[in-house]
C-alpha cells in the first residue's frame, strides 16, 4: 500500500492505476471499524484497485461541533487497510485539500438542509465539496458509501447525478455492534454507560420494524413508537429527530407503502449518533431496498 498525501501525487497515482484496470474509492474520517471495512471489502471485489482516503474534513463541522474531538488513529488505521490490501492510502491536510483562499463550494440546495441538514447547518455542503474534490482527484470508477448515513447518500446521489460524475454510487449496508448499535467513529467517545444507552437508537428503530411486520404503514404511528423509546431513556439521550421519510427527497412521507427511510437522531452526553432502516415498498408497488426482514435480522430482533 502507498501513502499519499498531496494532490498532485495521488492523482498521478490514479492515472497510472486507472490505465491497467477499474478504480474503486471509498473516502472515509479515519478511525477505521467494520464498517468502513465493509466498503472496502466490496470495492476490493469489485475493482481491480481500491484507494481509500482519511481526512476529517473541516468544513462539515459546524462551529462548536466535535471537529477537534473526532478521533484520529491514523497508525492503527493504515495497518487495518493495509491488511486489507488496499492499494492507495490518501491522507492530505487541511492545506492540501483547501489551498488558501478556497472559497467555491457545492451546495445541493433542497436535500442538503434536511434531516441532519437541519441540524447541522452547512454539514452536507461540506461533505460535497469535499467529496467532489476527491472525485476530482482520483476518478474512480466506483465511489462506495455507507447506508448508515442515508442522508449523506441521498445528498451525494444528487451531486452525482446534477454534476454529471461519471461513476458509480455504490452504497453498503449497516455494520452494527452484536448489541445492535450501528457502528461509527464517534463510539470512541462513548463511555461504557453511554454506550448502554446509546442502544436506544436502534431499539427504536427495531420497535418500529416490528409495527411494521405486523402491518402498520402509518408514518404518525412509527413516528410515535420511535419517539416514545427515545424518551424512555435518562436524561443521558436526548432525541435530535426521529422522521419518517422518503429515501430520495428526505421529505416526510404519510405512509410507508410506496418504500420509506425511518431515521433517528440523538445526542448521548456529548456525542451525536445517527441511525436508520429501510422499510421496503409493499409488493404492489416498486421494491427499493433490501429485504426488511433481512434488515430486521441484522438488527438482532
Ligand atoms: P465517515 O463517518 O468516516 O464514514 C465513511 C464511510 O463509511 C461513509 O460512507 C459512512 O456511511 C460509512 N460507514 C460509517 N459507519 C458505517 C457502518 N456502521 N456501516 C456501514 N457503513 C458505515 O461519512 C463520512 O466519513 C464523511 O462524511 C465523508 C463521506 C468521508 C466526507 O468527509
Amino acid at each position: 500500500m502507498k501513502t499519499l498525501f498531496t494532490v498532485r501525487e495521488m492523482q498521478a497515482a490514479c492515472r497510472s492505476l486507472r490505465q491497467t484496470g477499474s478504480l474503486g474509492l471509498a473516502p472515509t474520517m479515519g478511525a477505521l471499524h467494520d464498517g468502513h471495512l465493509s466498503l472496502v471489502r466490496r470495492a476490493a471485489a469489485e475493482n481491480d484497485a481500491v484507494a481509500v482516503s482519511i481526512f476529517v474534513n473541516p468544513t462539515q463541522f459546524a462551529p462548536g461541533e466535535d471537529y477537534d474531538a473526532y478521533p484520529r488513529r491514523l497508525a492503527e488505521d493504515g495497518a487495518k487497510l493495509e491488511a486489507e490490501g488496499v492499494d492507495l492510502l490518501f491522507t492530505p491536510s487541511v492545506e492540501e485539500m483547501y489551498p488558501s483562499g478556497a472559497t467555491t463550494f457545492v451546495e445541493v440546495a433542497g436535500l442538503g438542509d434536511r434531516l441532519d441538514g437541519a441540524s447541522r447547518p452547512g454539514h452536507f455542503r461540506g461533505v460535497a465539496t469535499v467529496v467532489a474534490k476527491l472525485f476530482h482527484i482520483v476518478h474512480p470508477d466506483r465511489a462506495y458509501f455507507g447506508q448508515k448515513d442515508a442522508a449523506q447518500v441521498a445528498v451525494l446521489r444528487a451531486m452525482v447525478r446534477d454534476l454529471l460524475f461519471p461513476l458509480q454510487l455504490v452504497v453498503c449496508p449497516i455494520v452494527r455492534e452484536p448489541s445492535g448499535l450501528a457502528m461509527s467513529s464517534r463510539n470512541l467517545n462513548l463511555s461504557a454507560a453511554e454506550r448502554d444507552r446509546a442502544g436506544a437508537l436502534s431499539r427504536a428503530l427495531q420497535t418500529a420494524a416490528r409495527l411494521v411486520r405486523d402491518g402498520e404503514t402509518g408514518a404518525a404511528a412509527l413516528r410515535v413508537a420511535m419517539l416514545s423509546q427515545l424518551s424512555n431513556e435518562d436524561g443521558v439521550v436526548r432525541l435530535d429527530y426521529a422522521e419518517v421519510v422518503h429515501p430520495e427527497t428526505l421529505l416526510p412521507v404519510a405512509d410507508t407503502r410506496q418504500g420509506a427511510l425511518l431515521a433517528v437522531a440523538a445526542w448521548v452526553g456529548q456525542t451525536r449518533l445517527i441511525d436508520n432502516l429501510l422499510v421496503e415498498a409493499l409488493p404492489a408497488e416498486r421494491p427499493q431496498s433490501a429485504s426488511l426482514p433481512e434488515q430486521i435480522e441484522a438488527m438482532h430482533v
